[in-house]
């Protein structure tokens, strides 16, 4: 039985880099081929041991309740047709998962979103995906990798790649010595730095286990870049004790909070399930 039970998912955000598709549907609903993003994510922590999902939502994503969630109608429908295996994932998740829902009131920054998720956890680890952040690979998910990282080490895994130099100032940035090839234990953290100001070009992507006591460190933080509560300063105060492990994952990322990863992914996706 896996270590880490639960999962919590920021989906509180406007999505506008999507507009107008974003208008009246929440981004995490946008389809890779015929699967809502989210459910890619929410497949990947169910693979790898999960079972209570936690949302953390806002206004207008009543869709993705819906969407995890029986449809009786739709179920009567398609009955004995060929349709219904397209539902199996959904239908694994929806009989496997207890779903849970709290809405993140005001924009404040992933780590308050990651805050708002506290009463989902008592005092075990947990895990948070960003399902903008699509990851695929052959072998095991990148969750799955993670808590075997986790269950080594017991202490906060961040998933980590390298990026272009000039890209760093987008992603959290951590820099630390290398335990062995591809584990890192990270001595500093910093979330969007300036151009030229990186420490390195190791990018933590939207993968994580943390362990429990983030939430009083995030309690405490005041707001970081974007004047944002940002889970990245507080996984900085961890490494401090050497509690942070950076683990470059095998498989490949898609950023499809932008366009061009969105597409990307979906090419992607289309050649290798038609091979
Ligand atoms: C978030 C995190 C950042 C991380 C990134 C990965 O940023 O704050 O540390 O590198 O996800 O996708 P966002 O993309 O929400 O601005």
């Amino acid at each position: 039985m896996s270590t880490i039970r639960t999962c919590i998912f920021p989906a509180a955000g406007y999505g506008t880099r999507f507009l107008p598709a974003t208008k009246s549907m929440p981004k995490e609903m946008l389809p890779i081929l015929t699967k809502p993003l989210i459910q890619y994510g929410v497949e990947e922590a169910v693979e790898a041991g999960v079972k209570n999902i936690g949302f953390i939502t806002g206004r207008g994503k009543r869709s993705l309740e819906d969407h995890f969630d029986k449809s009786y109608e739709l179920e009567h429908q398609i009955k004995g047709t060929d349709k219904e295996k397209s539902l199996t994932g959904i239908r694994n998740i929806i009989e496997q998962c207890t779903i849970s829902y709290t809405r993140q009131k005001e924009m404040k920054g992933l780590g308050h979103a990651v805050l708002c998720g506290e009463h989902f956890i008592k005092t075990e680890a947990f895990s948070v995906i960003l399902a903008d952040d699509l990851c695929d690979n052959d072998g095991d998910g990148v969750m799955k990798q993670m808590v075997q990282m986790y269950e080594k080490y017991k202490c906060s895994i961040v998933a980590c790649m390298e990026v272009p130099r000039e890209d760093a100032h987008r992603y959290g940035i951590i820099s630390g010595t290398e335990e062995e090839p591809g584990v890192i234990r990270a001595n500093d953290l910093v979330e969007k730095p300036k151009p030229g100001t990186e420490p390195s070009n190791m990018a933590v992507i939207g993968r994580y286990i943390l362990t429990s006591d983030i939430f009083n460190i995030l309690r405490k933080l005041p707001p970081g870049a974007n004047n944002e509560i940002q889970l990245t300063d507080a996984l900085k105060e961890q490494a401090k004790n050497g509690r942070v492990i950076a683990y470059k994952f095998k498989g490949k990322r898609y950023d499809c909070g932008i366009v061009d990863g969105f597409v990307q992914a979906t090419v992607d996706l289309y050649e290798k399930q038609k091979s």
